[in-house]
């Protein structure tokens, strides 16, 4: 049966650990893997704008020897044609994976149904695996003698949230989640993360007080207003500054490093003094994101 990566929900810590360990082989000895995908071609079908991600996956599928085809669609010129399905079956015809970057979890889950090869969830309204593997991996770097970490994710209950907590918890971490009244994230991922959490020993902090960052090693940031929503700035300014992440904030907490997805906003969700500082893991976490995604493709690929 093949294997889509659509969240990391249902993967163990072992499984995840494995896929973070073949990243960081990836990373030290890229040329063990150059014929990893050779002959093999990916879609990546994007119904948003990306930098990280399409440009990481290009050029990582081209140092595994693969082949990658963009697909934009951006101006939805393949909605209303056919559906999800026959797109995912016919996709499946030439191209050997699928990353898609969608609106809807669910339209992950139709090109799947459709298709008879991997799909990989580049971002959708619930997850953002491929970029939790990265800032777990770069967590790995930044702590080589933790095996577990204390995160505070602060901001937008959002997809970057969801899988952050998701994968922390299975990894037996503290993730604490911080955000504005209004803005938590969803219900029932926390439910999950809690769960998952209670199984492997880490623990899942929900709060909207920025007094709940004191004594983590690291935190994290994400845009306030995400792609696909028209909220006006000006309407959530007075709401998120409060929860603005600079150095004052870092010292405050005794937080050692600061990540972000990005794209990141200076002066809005983190200063830009912060991001520019020693403090900031942000480019070694763009840089992960092929590391990351190459191990979760050799590892489906397989
Ligand atoms: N972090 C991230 O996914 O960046 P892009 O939106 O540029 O791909
Ligand atoms: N939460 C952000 C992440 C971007 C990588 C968004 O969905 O726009």
């Amino acid at each position: 049966m093949k294997a889509d990566l659509l969240s990391f929900q249902h993967h163990s810590a072992q499984q995840i650990r494995d896929l973070l360990a073949l990243a960081a082989d990836f990373k030290a000895n890229p040329a063990k893997y150059s014929q990893a995908l050779a002959g093999k071609s990916i879609v990546g079908l994007f119904e948003k704008p990306s930098l990280r991600t399409r440009v990481s996956f290009d050029v990582g599928i081209h140092k595994l020897g693969g082949h990658f085809v963009y697909l934009d669609c951006q101006d939805g010129q393949l909605s209303g044609r056919e559906s999800l399905k026959d797109i995912g079956a016919n996709l499946a015809c030439w191209a050997d994976g699928i990353i898609a970057r969608v609106f809807k979890h669910d339209t992950l889950i139709e090109l799947s149904q459709g298709a008879k090869v991997p799909v990989v969830n580049a971002l959708c309204d619930l997850y953002h695996p491929c970029q939790a593997l990265a800032d777990y991996l770069t967590l790995t770097e930044a702590f080589p003698n933790k095996s577990q970490f204390k995160l505070a994710y602060v901001g937008d209950g959002n997809n970057v949230t969801h899988s952050l907590m998701i994968m922390g918890a299975i990894l037996g971490c503290e993730v604490r989640v911080i955000t504005p009244v209004g803005y938590e994230a969803s219900d029932e991922l926390i439910q999950l993360a809690q769960k998952l959490a209670a199984d492997n020993g880490g623990k899942i902090v929900i709060s909207t007080s920025m007094d709940d960052l004191k004594g983590v090693d690291a935190v994290y940031a994400d845009t306030w207003i995400s792609m696909g929503d028209n909220t006006k700035f000006s309407d959530i300014e007075q709401t998120f500054m409060p929860y603005q992440l600079s150095s004052a904030v870092m010292a405050d907490a005794g937080a050692e490093f600061v990540l972000h997805c990005q794209p990141a906003h200076r002066e809005q969700e983190i200063t830009s003094e912060l991001m520019d500082s020693k403090h900031s893991l942000l480019l070694q976490q763009a840089e992960n994101r092929m590391h990351a995604q190459n191990a979760i493709l050799i590892e489906l690929m397989k």
